[in-house]
């Protein structure tokens, strides 16, 4: 008998999530370009990193009026009572939180596939089934299909708009139309973890089908567009009911990223740049990859997610060995995250290198 046949049945075939698919072991003789985890480049902005130094300080007190003032910051921030946000040790802390509070053995959770892995992880935890629809091209989260695979065991559905990893977007309208039609004994999650890295200012947050007593959970990270993804904070919009049942099992941020996220809410300028940075590098790796043939999927997010017609696995090794780390999918699609223009350049060099060779030895 080993340690693991002690683990709980349902968790044995688990491994620990490793963000970006794989632990680099840094080649210190060639700069890294690390575009495995949809992490900002940019680094933290100038108000979050002086609001945690001097918050370091204050390292002995227990959080909780920092907390509060977050939640208050968020609260104003979306503006919705403070009753209607939780806040986690980051977003994926606020996945578990979800799991935990409604996830009994047997319930269903639903997802359309391909998305966010952490997901994939949940019900386990729990006893409970996952249920997964497929999108059909593959890339696209099918709202009809998930509609149709709802059953009285159905408890969760989790939908990530815009979508991790194929950076596909929701018409807003399809989404709040499902979002009013599920049925009561089912709660929809909309993780927004993208959504800042939408061009459409004007596009919608599903935050504002939270007010009317709806079964509904909206998350957010501090992780993406505000540069902290070390610091881990991430929050969730949901009525005041379901917020207080997932009050009953949260972990909240430590006190040092919860004084960065708050200080990140009033930094427009850093804010801006990194949005800025974003959409002109999305233009131009999109454009430049499909110069080079690539089958790249349109992108609302700070990654791209494309078919190369290679051999995808030796392509990633290839670019591994040039200090380029990207996340491998499946045999027909990887996933880059957008980075600073001399690492979306270094990249593309690897890139077009590597379909050069992969050309030449086709012929
Ligand atoms: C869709 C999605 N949700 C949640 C998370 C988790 O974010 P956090 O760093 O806040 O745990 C990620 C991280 O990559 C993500 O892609």
């Amino acid at each position: 008998m080993t340690t693991r046949d002690l683990m709980r049945e349902s968790l044995r075939n688990f491994r620990a999530y490793v963000a970006g698919g794989k632990q680099l072991q840094p080649d210190l003789s060639m700069p890294i370009v690390k575009l495995n985890a949809n992490e900002n480049q940019m680094g933290p902005g100038p108000k979050a990193v002086m609001a945690m130094t001097a918050e370091l300080g204050l390292g002995h007190l227990y959080p909780m009026e920092t907390i509060q003032r977050l939640k208050k910051k968020i609260s104003e921030h979306v503006g919705l009572p403070v009753e209607c946000v939780s806040v986690y040790h980051g977003s994926g802390s606020g996945i578990g939180a979800i799991g935990e509070a409604f996830l009994n053995p047997d319930d269903e959770m639903l997802v359309c596939s391909p998305t966010y892995m952490a997901y994939y992880m949940l019900p386990g935890r729990f006893g409970a089934k996952l249920v997964e629809v497929e999108a059909d091209d593959g890339v696209s989260t099918d709202l009809d299909k998930i509609y149709d695979a709802i059953t009285d065991k159905t408890k969760l559905i989790f939908i990530c708009n815009p979508n991790n990893p194929t950076g596909t977007l929701l018409d807003a309208e399809k989404l709040f139309d499902f979002i009013k039609k599920v049925p009561e004994h089912v709660i929809t999650v909309v993780d927004e973890a993208y959504i800042d890295w939408v061009s459409d200012e004007s596009y919608p947050s599903a935050m504002k089908m939270v007010e009317d007593g709806r079964n509904l959970i909206v998350l957010r990270t501090f992780s993406k567009i505000y540069g902290l993804a070390g610091c881990r904070v991430g929050y969730a919009i949901a009525n005041a009911e379901v917020t207080e049942c997932l009050g009953a099992v949260a972990m909240g941020p430590n006190r040092i990223g919860a004084a960065g996220a708050a200080a990140a809410l009033d930094d427009i300028e850093y804010y801006n740049a990194a949005k800025e940075n974003n959409s002109t590098q999305r233009e131009y790796l999109t454009r430049e990859m499909e110069k080079l043939g690539i089958t790249v999927v349109p992108s609302s997010t700070s990654f791209i997610y494309f078919a190369p017609h290679c051999d995808t696995k030796d392509c990633m090794d290839f670019l591994e060995s040039q200090g380029v780390f990207i996340r491998y999918f499946s045999e027909e699609y990887i996933r880059v995250s957008i980075g600073l223009p001399w690492q979306n350049k270094q990249f593309l060099t690897a890139l077009s290198k590597y379909l050069m060779r992969y050309q030449k030895k086709a012929v």
